[in-house]
């Protein structure tokens, strides 16, 4: 935790952070039309920003990051596009496994990972179990994720459930449809942040964000760096949060 802010950092209470912080990357494609380089460039430049966001987080001591990295929609970006942001991903997960020992951080997958190449869908699955045993910071990373499947596939669990006789329609809960969520036992977003300029939830954590607090910055995703945070922090901070209440 950094002891004292340098004069042109923005001000960010340490002992107030929030629990759990949320992300939707988006941008890449656009920062990399801006500099006149392929989509896949982009790609590449945000998965480095995910490192340093994501070390970022576990130094200042955010206990949960959850990131959006594909999402169930995104399936309907060209064959090689799709292709690239799986290597991309391969190839992160790669080094995490490498870099473990080192960092500490506990990762966990959101999505159905079946339909993934067999190579990335075995390293997301090494990554997640071996990771398991780490307690400091928690990474969520969202891949082949939506939000609304995520709450079909609940609602379909539950129903089986009334269906053999286990439980009664009358009897569930709200804690029951969170159980059955990717997320089950995480507390929900504080923070949801959606750079590149776009304001809109595109199928991320419908069910979990229903009291979080949005932020949302023009900076594409790759140039969202430590101070950018900072600014999301300073501003979750100036938010008063009632929860329905007074
Ligand atoms: C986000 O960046 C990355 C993924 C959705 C995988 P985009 O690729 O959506 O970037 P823009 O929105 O086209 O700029
Ligand atoms: C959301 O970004 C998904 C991820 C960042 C992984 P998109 O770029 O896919 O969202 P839309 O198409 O602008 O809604
Ligand atoms: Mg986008």
């Amino acid at each position: 935790m950094p002891l004292f802010a340098k004069k042109d950092e923005t001000k960010v209470d340490y002992s107030r952070l929030p629990q759990h912080i949320a992300i939707i990357m988006d941008g890449n494609g656009r920062w990399a039309k801006g500099r006149g380089l392929p989509r896949t460039a982009g790609h590449a430049a945000g998965a480095e920003t995910f490192r340093t966001i994501a070390t970022y987080c576990r130094e200042i001591g955010i206990k949960y990051l959850t990131v959006y990295a594909f999402s169930t929609e995104n399936w309907k970006r060209p064959m090689a596009e799709v292709s690239a942001i799986m290597g991309l991903l391969k190839k992160y997960l790669m080094e995490a496994i490498r870099d473990m020992e080192k960092e500490k951080v506990r990762f966990v997958f959101f999505g159905d990972l079946t339909p993934l190449p067999a190579e990335l869908r075995e390293l997301a699955e090494e990554t997640q179990a071996r990771s398991a045993v780490y307690e400091g910071c928690q990474v969520n990373i969202c891949l082949n994720y939506g939000g609304r499947d995520e709450i079909l596939r609940a609602a379909r669990a539950l129903a089986a459930e009334c269906a053999e006789g286990k439980r009664s329609p009358e009897e569930l809960t709200e804690e029951d449809v969170s159980n059955c969520l990717w997320s089950a036992g995480i507390p929900d977003p504080d923070l949801v942040i959606r750079p590149s300029g776009e304001e809109r939830i595109s199928n991320f954590l419908l069910w979990q964000s229903a009291y979080a607090e949005y932020y949302f910055t023009d900076v594409c995703w790759p140039d969202f760096d430590k101070e950018e945070l900072r600014k999301a922090l300073a501003a979750y901070q100036s938010r008063s949060r009632r929860f329905g209440g007074v």
